[in-house]
């Protein structure tokens, strides 16, 4: 980052003297007020609960610019990676800062296909749990528990423990995914083969069983494997932010994931695409498009607490790239199916077109975001509503290994230790029970 020649002066109503912050510029986006002196030259913090206006790092991983609807992966637009790479290409990109060459890519994957299996004592784990349990309460424990098995990588102030640790959670979390799903429908888990693609290995791991061969289906390789890519990464979201909170305490790199994995699961977040799907289900079920104006009431009455889900971002203020990409994808996956005219795929572009024309969204720049369509495609591929968390954290787990190793390795980085604005009591002293 760079100082500014701009800078900031505060300046206050009740006579303290008024004092000059520094400004620093990135690259591109806005640029930042530092306040890191702000407490020892007022005694004053900031108050930003939610961090609308807070960068809490600097970064030189993804960059969205909201208002354009605009995402890059280490420069690169979302279109052109979705479009002309591949996931494992993206992996490389977040991880080393570059799209590998034909000879790099090949090591790479060769060095991810290589440590696919996990430890046979990781399937006890799961026996544990009850076949219904939610997929997302087995992932949060299972990577949890990788800690357990590789004591040889948990150093995250180590750089070889570090790329060691990045490769074993990028290769490990389609067969944790795949075993979550094998477990909940009591069919054997399937193991990796390296013989397959990153999304094609995935494919096999969830719907091959050991009676008979299963084939990969090159168009929802293709899909799985750009819905891995459109899910990478996204700046400092609430599980990205999680993952280097938990990490900066120096904990192990299994353990910081899965505290992202823990955030991911809620439904203003990566459950949104569960969520969506549930949404669509219930208003075709209640009778379809026929009712999606007195849905639209609901969502637009303060009190109902009714969402359009998939609907809205923090930072786009306009269409989602993402979410033009997955209605792309949308149509491919039902096209090779023959669902052409799949009802809620039909349901959700109705949707989409009625919002886009409401005064309720358009006024607050509601678009709809990388959530909206994933859950359509992904149930036409036949993955279980349950499982599409799951499956945003499998790819997810990139973005959070690169800005959780960015973090690490920057000289500045400290314990992430917020302070507060403290409404509770003033000090009291304890009075006798039989006084209280
Ligand atoms: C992801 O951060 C990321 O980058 C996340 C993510 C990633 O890749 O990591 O992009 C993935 O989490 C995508 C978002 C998935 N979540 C959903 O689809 C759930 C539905 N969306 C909303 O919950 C909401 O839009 C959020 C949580 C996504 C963003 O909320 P903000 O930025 O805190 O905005 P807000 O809640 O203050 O909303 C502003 C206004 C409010 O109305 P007013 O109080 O101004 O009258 O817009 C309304 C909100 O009620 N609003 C919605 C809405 N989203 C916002 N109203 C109806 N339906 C919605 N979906």
């Amino acid at each position: 980052m760079k100082l500014s020649d701009n800078k900031a002066t505060l300046s206050f109503s009740n006579g303290r003297p008024a004092i000059e912050l520094p400004v620093y510029s990135g690259n591109i986006g806005p640029e930042v007020i530092d306040i890191r002196k702000l407490y020892g030259q007022t005694g004053m913090f900031t108050y930003d609960p939610g961090f609308l206006s807070t960068a809490a790092c600097q970064s030189a991983i993804t960059f969205i610019d909201g208002d354009k609807g605009e995402l890059l992966y280490r420069g690169y637009p979302i279109e052109q990676l979705a479009t002309q790479c591949d996931f494992m290409e993206t992996c490389h990109l977040l991880l080393y800062g570059n799209l590998p060459g034909v000879a790099d890519k090949a090591a790479f994957v060769k060095n991810v296909k290589y440590h696919t299996m996990v430890n046979e004592q990781m399937q006890f784990f799961l026996r544990g749990f009850r076949r219904d349990a939610h997929p997302m309460a087995i992932m949060t424990g299972l990577v949890g528990a990788l800690s357990a098995f590789y004591h040889d990588s948990t150093d995250i102030n180590n750089a070889e423990h570090r790329e060691v640790a990045a490769i074993r959670l990028i290769a490990k979390m389609p067969t944790l995914v795949a075993m979550a799903y094998k477990y909940s429908i009591g069919q054997p888990f399937m193991y990796p083969k390296n013989d397959l693609s990153y999304a094609g290995n995935f494919l096999h791991m969830m719907f091959a069983t050991p009676c008979e061969p299963y084939v990969v289906n090159p168009v929802i390789e293709r899909a799985i494997d750009r819905i891995f890519t459109l899910h990478a990464d996204h700046e400092q979201n609430a599980s990205t932010s999680t993952v280097r909170l938990c990490g900066s305490s120096g904990t192990n790199p299994f353990a910081a994931i899965a505290a992202g994995v823990a955030c991911l699961w809620g439904p203003a977040h990566g459950g949104a695409n569960e969520a969506c799907l549930q949404m669509l289900e219930e208003i075709q079920a209640s009778g379809g498009i026929s009712k999606v104006g007195e849905f639209m009431n609901q969502v637009k009455d303060k009190n109902s607490n009714v969402k359009l889900m998939g609907f809205g971002h923090r930072v786009y203020k306009n269409y989602d790239p993402r979410a033009t990409l997955m209605q792309e994808t949308c149509n491919e996956v039902l096209e090779a199916l023959g669902l052409q005219d799949d009802p809620l795929f039909k349901l959700a572009k109705a949707l989409e077109k009625i919002a886009l024309e409401d005064d309720y969204f358009v006024s607050r720049k509601l678009y709809p975001n990388v959530d909206f369509y994933s859950g359509i495609v992904q149930r036409a591929i036949g993955i279980p509503v349950k499982l599409f968390t799951g499956i945003f954290a499998l790819a997810r787990t990139v973005g959070w290994i690169a800005q959780l190793n960015e973090m690490i390795s920057d000289p500045e980085y400290k314990i992430g230790r917020p302070r507060q604005l403290f409404t509770g009591s003033p000090r009291r002293d304890v009075m006798a029970i039989a006084k209280r």
